[in-house]
């Protein structure tokens, strides 16, 4: 290996180079070396004390029962267990809800989801304390559990009231139209399958404080949570992000419980505590995606143009609000992706279930109410005979006119992006081939066919909570030159940091290397959002510029005074300071001579976003700064006979304004479509008639793989800058690309359509598993196929010994008949139930020295 790297120069042949890796340049990720080499230090990765604590925790597995009992006293009993708690034990605040409360740390009486936390083992080691677990013999009472979107309905059970957004009269635009079509579409969750698992490590400090170190989007609810469940005063616990791997939403609200065990076990033991869910464990007890059950009717004139859109969503949320509230919104912010509905009237409901609290991820229900209009303009396309793509630029907004929550559309370049995507694709002549491929397909009896389809995306970037949409940042300038940057945003491997350290370089106009991001800490910068809604950069990006803005005017006025210049004459430029034409000092004597003369060189810095404001009584508003955009052109290859499939190629353009970082943003953009191609194809969440997740392994749960990428893929950048004032007028990219695989479930739904030659739209569901496909080809065909809310559970059912009648019959029934609420009631009297639950038990917690903590 040679080493031009200037990682291995000394600092003094570095500075005096000319800058490199600023704005606009691919530079690679801070980490990327040693996310490769495995030496990224995780929390549970850090070298810990020999008398650490760990913890596991018991886990209802009963969906919605009365606790009778627990006899705890052989979990007592178990090898190197130290302590056992309940509910009882709690000793100050029991509920950890983010917005509104419905998150006990733990179960009191009764449990409302499998996986439910009823108590906590403390032992000296990870294997022990879930070994422990096991002894637990628990009494449950069963009660009624609702476990479906359609029975949550049915039953009025809704978690937070429902939200409703119109514009015009659409009763009467339906009317009046010369097509209406209704339809529905179910589309699942999602695991999150982040690779790093929730995971926490609490050390208690001699003043009583805590230092939490967490793997979190979130570090300051964190911080506020862990001080409220203690009882602590917020100044006495810090908390600790150096990295996540992976978070996608997942670690937004729901890392919280487990630090908030760490914590409450530290006091209790004044030890350092660990904390980490296994795999399956994880896959059980953490909220996912919301599954949704959509309904439409839409009016429509000879062109495929919407009149008015009657629309319905509705996500389940599971057993607690966390933040359904304002993934609802987002699913009905989005249910327009890029289309104008000139009268529109949208419900939204949030679902109540027996299930784990779902949660954000990535698009946080955005690509739910996206996929509706999707799915939407397909139906429409389909219906009248005609190309999807020009029912779809048919109906893409225009400047000037505004969405149904009342947000202007400025700015709005869509069109040309799309039309250029087209272009690069030679979209209408592989249609054409396509066609023609078909034809001759189905006359040789072959029983292949391709679909292809272009589609858009259209994402609102800003939290919808205006509150959140704000940032800070703390620069430190060190006297040798090199300068650390810390702020509110975390890194979970979206290159955040490495962003956030190019704003800093390019400010002062010094090499990258110069400047270190230092771990996310509560005690550096405090009262932080999460790092979500794609808003890490946009908002922290302009915080850290902000704060160099104030250290370069500081050191301006001390130059131009110490130097007898203008200060207009002084330049920052490649390393060095141009003091007019005197002098020019490299950078490091600079701010020496500066820091001689009683000069600070540490700033804080702040950022709110602009324009923003919402009403949400009135449903009226502009929540977003701005919009992202992007496109995506998928063709697929299927199998009729088998309902397999192929991405045979992908041509993408996304708008990520003035990229800062080339590299990562299209880093992002793979790693979001593919994400997203996961949730439509392959990804299936099962869960049998009791509530339990079936598909809780990589085993049974299948999220793309290197073999499942386009063959051929082509991912490029629509170079413009963004009309908003954000950072460098860059544009966000975290979640935005995730719905970019709207076109692959579109292209397998186009070849599914040319069986009925082009003019019925196929009834497939989401996600377009083969199973799914193989059943939208046979009902295309002609043959019965019943169309389930939920994924065929027969299967499953099957392993179990069947206790009522419990099939699924033959003939085609409607999404809302589908009643599984009626099969799940509870044993009339079965009395006691003892759980036995047998349980994996993991590697244990091998501590492997990699070096200190958060040493990057
Ligand atoms: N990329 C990686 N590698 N890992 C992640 O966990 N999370 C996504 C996205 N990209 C994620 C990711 C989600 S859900 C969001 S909201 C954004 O990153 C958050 O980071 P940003 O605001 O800095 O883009
Ligand atoms: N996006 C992501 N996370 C959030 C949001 C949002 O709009 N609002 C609250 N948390
Ligand atoms: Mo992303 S779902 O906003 O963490």
């Amino acid at each position: 290996m040679s080493h031009h790297s200037s990682l291995f120069d000394s600092y003094s042949i570095r500075r005096q180079r000319p800058p490199k890796n600023k704005i606009g340049t691919g530079v690679k990720h801070d980490s990327a070396i040693s996310h490769v080499m495995g030496t990224a230090t995780y929390v549970d990765d850090m070298l810990k004390p020999q008398s650490t604590l760990h913890v596991a925790i018991g886990k209802s597995t009963h969906a919605h029962a009365r606790i009778l009992h627990m006899d705890l006293s052989a979990v007592w009993a178990a090898d190197g267990v130290v302590d056992v708690i309940t509910f009882q034990d709690l000793p100050a605040k029991t509920d950890i809800g983010p917005v509104f409360d419905g998150d006990p740390l733990m179960a009191d009486k009764v449990t409302e989801y499998v996986g439910q936390t009823l108590f906590a083992v403390v032992a000296t080691s990870h294997r022990a304390a879930k070994k422990a677990v096991l002894n637990a013999l628990i009494e449950y009472e069963p009660l009624a559990a609702i476990l479906t979107i359609d029975d949550a309905l049915e039953q009025e059970q809704f978690i937070r009231p429902s939200h409703f957004m119109q514009r015009g009269d659409t009763q009467a635009e339906l009317k009046s139209a010369p097509t209406r079509i209704a339809g529905h579409i179910h589309m699942l969750g999602q695991e999150h399958f982040y690779l790093e698992g929730q995971v926490s490590y609490v050390v208690p400090c001699d003043d009583g404080g805590l230092e939490v170190y967490t793997s979190s989007q979130h570090p300051s609810e964190v911080q506020q949570l862990v001080a409220e469940v203690v009882d602590l005063p917020f100044h006495a616990v810090t908390t600790i992000v150096r990295r996540m791997g992976g978070g996608f939403g997942g670690k937004e609200t729901q890392a919280a419980a487990w630090a908030c065990l760490c914590a409450i076990v530290a006091k209790r033991q004044n030890m350092p505590v660990s904390m980490r869910l296994d795999r399956q464990d994880d896959m059980v007890v953490t909220g996912k995606r919301h599954e949704f059950s959509n309904r439409y009717e839409v009016g429509v004139d000879e062109d495929g143009k919407v009149l008015g859109v009657d629309m319905q969503l509705a996500g389940l949320c599971g057993y607690s609000p966390d933040l359904s509230d304002a993934i609802v919104d987002r699913a009905m912010f989005h249910c327009d992706n890029a289309y104008y509905y000139p009268a529109a009237q949208i419900a939204g409901h949030r679902c109540k279930t027996h299930t784990v609290s779902n949660t954000a991820y990535r698009g946080f229900g955005g690509p739910q109410g996206l996929l509706t209009a999707e799915y939407m303009m397909d139906h429409i396309a389909y219906t009248l005979g005609k190309d999807p793509l020009h029912v779809r630029l048919a109906n893409l907004y225009q400047n000037g006119q505004s969405t149904h929550y009342g947000q202007p559309i400025e700015h709005f370049d869509l069109a040309t992006l799309m039309q250029t995507l087209a272009e690069d694709s030679d979209y209408d002549k592989r249609r054409q081939q396509i066609i023609e491929a078909n034809k001759k397909a189905e006359a040789e009896g072959n029983d292949k066919r391709w679909g292809l389809a272009l589609t858009p995306v259209k994402f609102g970037i800003s939290f919808t909570v205006q509150t959140l949409n704000q940032a800070g940042a703390l620069v430190l300038i060190y006297t040798d030159g090199t300068i650390q940057v810390n702020h509110g945003g975390t890194e979970m491997g979206q290159g955040l940091y490495i962003k956030i350290a190019q704003v800093v370089a390019n400010e002062f106009d010094v090499d990258l290397d110069t400047v270190k991001a230092t771990a996310t800490r509560t005690d550096k910068v405090p009262n932080t959002s999460p790092t979500a809604a794609s808003s890490g950069t946009d908002m922290n990006g302009k915080a850290a510029q902000n704060a160099c803005i104030t250290i370069k005017n500081r050191l301006l006025e001390f130059a131009a005074e110490h130097f007898q210049v203008n200060a207009e004459d002084i330049r920052f430029e490649r390393n060095h300071v141009h003091i007019g034409t005197k002098e020019v000092l490299t950078f490091a004597d600079f701010v020496l001579l500066a820091y001689q003369h009683r000069i600070s060189l540490s700033s804080t810095g702040y950022y709110k976003t602009p324009k923003i404001f919402y009403d949400r009584s009135k449903a009226w508003g502009r929540p977003f700064f701005y919009f992202a955009l992007g496109a995506a052109c998928a063709e697929v290859e299927i199998d009729t006979l088998t309902g397999e499939y192929k991405v045979l190629r992908c041509d993408i353009l996304h708008d990520v304004g003035q990229s800062i970082n080339p590299a990562v943003d299209i880093g992002q953009i793979e790693g979001g479509f593919v994400q997203g191609m996961g949730w439509l194809t392959t990804e299936e969440l099962i869960w049998d008639k009791k509530g339990t997740l079936a598909s809780n392994s990589p085993a049974n749960y299948k999220i793309p793989t290197a073999h499942d990428l386009p063959k051929q893929w082509r991912v490029k950048l629509f170079d413009r800058k963004n009309e908003e004032q954000t950072i460098y007028n860059s544009k966000a990219v975290g979640e935005p690309p995730f719905m970019l695989a709207a076109s692959v479930w579109c292209a397998i739904n186009n070849a599914i359509a040319s069986l009925g030659d082009y003019k019925q739209n196929p009834e497939l569901t989401m996600p377009a598993t083969p199973e799914a496909v193989l059943k939208a080809v046979m009902r295309l065909q002609g043959q019965a196929w019943e169309i389930a809310s939920k994924p065929d559970t027969e299967t499953i059912e099957s392993l179990t010994p069947a206790d009522d009648d419990w099939g699924i019959d033959d003939d085609r029934v409607l999404p809302q008949q589908v009643a599984h609420g009626k099969d799940i009631e509870p044993p009339a009297s079965e009395g006691q139930l003892f759980d036995e639950e047998p349980e994996a038990i993991e590697n244990p917690n091998v501590s492997t020295a990699r070096g200190p903590a958060h040493s990057e």
